[in-house]
């Protein structure tokens, strides 16, 4: 490829570039054109500034909220490559919808997106909702089938880190179909069927957060591990209910 637009979403610092100096040539990364977005202006300009020091072909940063950056950046823009990387479990459930079908409808044709996130928050953050590989594996099912492309089964996988698993998602754009302009048509219905099969899972999710808490307080923990589950259940159940009632 002689040139790459990629995107990064909720950029932070630019963590993600950490380390691009040793897996990439010179002449790898004078391809890449970056774009850095998050609601953090001083976490932008950082990323920015991370950006600058790697010989990149270019670096620009957009700041504004995940929910607005379909319109923040420029209508034609798509991009070979947008990243995602440990922020799913910040966003609120009722916004995830729209940012996944949001960056696939960004796609060029030949682009991948990449998502990745952990299973669990260490320490736990009031708010946060992390998601396991099997529930991103329904959610990316929802999204390629609302698009038209039911067969196709994005790359779904775990990391198994020493202190907290994590998982992956990849979406290739020329496994699903349409041109962009009619990808774009469809978002809407596209958002609507995931947001429905991202609430379902928030419930079942709950029922079980309820089930095991209540083991829990009617038998007692016995191990670290469990004082540890019970803790990071509480507050998913917290973050849950509020998600599932729209008070986030
Ligand atoms: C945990 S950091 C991840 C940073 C980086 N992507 C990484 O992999 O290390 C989460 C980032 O998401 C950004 N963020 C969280 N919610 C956001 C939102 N609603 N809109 C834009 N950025 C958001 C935060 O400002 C922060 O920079």
């Amino acid at each position: 490829m002689e040139r790459l637009l990629w995107l990064d979403l909720a950029c932070g610092r630019g963590q993600i570039l950490e380390g691009l100096s040793d897996s990439l040539s010179d002449r790898q990364r004078s391809k890449i054109t970056y774009w850095a977005y998050d609601v953090d202006q001083t976490y932008a300009r950082e990323a920015q500034r991370a950006a600058a020091s790697l010989g990149l072909a270019g670096a620009k940063v957009f700041v504004g909220d995940l929910g607005a950056f379909q319109d923040a950046l420029p209508p034609d823009a798509l991009f070979d490559f947008i990243t995602l990387t440990n922020t799913v479990h910040e966003i609120a459930p009722s916004h995830l919808a729209r940012l996944l079908v949001g960056a696939v409808v960004r796609l060029a044709p030949e682009g991948t997106a990449y998502i990745y996130d952990m299973e669990r928050v260490k320490p736990p953050e009031l708010g946060a909702l992390p998601w396991g590989a099997q529930d991103v594996r329904a959610i990316a099912s929802e999204l390629v089938a609302a698009f038209g492309a039911p067969e196709y089964e994005p790359g779904v996988s775990g990391w198994h880190h020493r202190t907290v698993d994590g998982w992956h998602l990849q979406i290739d754009r020329k496994h699903i179909g349409p041109t962009a302009a009619v990808l774009a048509g469809g978002a809407d219905a596209a958002i609507a069927a995931i947001a429905i099969t991202i609430e379902a899972l928030m419930k079942r999710r709950l029922a079980d957060c309820r089930r095991t808490l209540e083991a829990f307080t009617m038998f007692g923990v016995e191990t670290a591990e469990e004082q540890e589950d019970r803790t990071h259940l509480l507050y998913d159940y917290w973050a849950l209910t509020r998600a599932l009632t729209g008070d986030e």
